[in-house]
């Protein structure tokens, strides 16, 4: 990172001198990369086919591709920095202090915020050592000390909601220590949380979560207090909490019209659901205007791992049908499913019931996209972020209406 970072100070106020009034297109890249690119070039689990977190992170932070040693390097460094235990008070409050009707979202935002007691970063800036050219070293050590126990804090949640236990397992990159806290030892769970927490990571950046991050680190808040407003965001029904929805929408349409549903019972219930004024979850999103590439590589895994699961069958359906009856209804910009359309299913066949937890799944895929954007908006040091806020009746002045 310090080598690489003055070249790439140089090179960003050059293009936006010269290219800075031009607009960009739509679509989803890492680093110039494309969701079925990165599956393919990232580096996998020894027997595994899915690409490991761990590599997605270098490549947002250095735009490479990383080696597979360099990968296991990220891992290595991930579990050490994890091996602090967790402070005793955070333990007590998600064991025993919140209330079991207190949402996870909720949950993984306040034990955050109780590890900002641990920010560097805020402590370097206490003492006055923070300035311009290190606070992103400082960034940096939080983002990884973070990013290492989040898998442990999630799962601390997860068992003491519903009651369930770790499991004794010995695989030790990122998700694989997720999946054992979890209580999961199929290595196809495993292998399917490796691709969930690869694509759920960023979205250009402009998503609500990754830009609050970005938005409430540009006042130099520390990477703690910036990821938990992120998180915050995330937990909105019209951003990450749309995958809980939409497997309760889906479990819904079963118990009215059973596992094999005809086409027409598909129709009637997408068509109930639109003349109720409500949104039918997992379909449209903000700027994609086709498929999102992230459903269709889940599609994928289903097909080769699942096929004949009736929730997944039941999703194809929908696929085939949904876009026809959105298109016809005429207030969706895109018809086509997106990201969450498609992840409760593959998590619901491997035993991950509980849907109300799986925004806290995705919100620990986002902390790689959003905290490493934050690193380098504090090594390029962005300002702070202050839109123009005026009334309507001034704006109306100013433009003559
Ligand atoms: C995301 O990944 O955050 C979603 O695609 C939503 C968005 O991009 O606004």
């Amino acid at each position: 990172m310090a080598e690489i970072i003055p070249g790439r100070r140089e090179e960003i106020k050059a293009l936006k001198a010269e290219h800075g009034n031009k607009s960009l297109g739509e679509g989803i890249r890492f680093r110039g990369l494309t969701i079925p690119e990165c599956r393919e070039k990232l580096p996998k689990a020894s027997g595994g086919e899915e690409p490991l977190p761990e590599g997605l992170f270098y490549l947002l932070m250095t735009g490479e591709v990383p080696t597979t040693d360099q990968v296991k390097l990220i891992s290595e460094d991930w579990k050490l920095r994890a091996q602090t235990p967790l402070p005793s008070y955070l333990v007590e409050l998600l064991s025993k202090n919140v209330p079991k009707t207190l949402h996870p979202m909720s949950q993984l935002t306040m034990a955050v915020m109780a590890l900002q007691e641990r920010s560097l970063f805020a402590r370097a800036y206490g003492e006055g050592k923070i300035n311009k050219n290190n606070m992103w070293e400082y960034a940096f050590e939080d983002v990884n000390n973070l990013i290492a126990v989040l898998p442990q804090v999630a799962a601390l949640i997860y068992r003491t909601r519903y009651g369930k236990k770790a499991a004794d397992s010995n695989v030790s990159d990122w998700a694989g220590r997720f999946a054992g806290e979890l209580g999961f030892t199929d290595a196809k769970f495993t292998e399917l949380l490796r691709l969930y927490l690869s694509i759920h990571t960023d979205h250009e950046g402009g998503n609500v979560s990754a830009h609050t991050v970005k938005l409430v680190g540009s006042a130099l808040s520390d990477p703690y207090l910036s990821f938990a407003a992120g998180v915050n965001g995330l937990a909105g029904p019209l951003h990450g909490l749309a995958n809980q929805e939409v497997l309760q929408w889906m479990l819904k349409l079963r118990r009215e019209v059973g596992d094999s549903p005809s086409d027409q019972q598909i129709t009637d219930y997408l068509w109930t659901t639109l003349k109720a004024g409500q949104v039918v979850p997992g379909f449209g999103h903000a700027v994609l205007r086709k498929t999102d590439p992230r459903y269709l590589c889940q599609r994928q895994f289903a097909q080769k791992h699942l096929p004949a699961d009736p929730l997944f069958r039941l999703t194809s359906q929908i696929y085939e049908i949904a876009p026809r009856v959105l298109e016809e209804h005429g207030k969706t910009k895109n018809p086509w499913p997106n990201v969450d359309a498609h992840s409760g299913v593959l998590l619901q066949h491997y035993g991950l019931v509980e849907q109300d937890y799986y925004t806290v799944l995705f919100a620990v895929s986002r902390a790689l996209g959003a905290l490493s954007g934050l690193i380098w908006d504090r090594a390029l040091a962005f300002p702070i972020e202050r839109p123009k806020s005026l009334t309507t009746e001034a704006v109306k002045k100013l433009v003559g209406a």
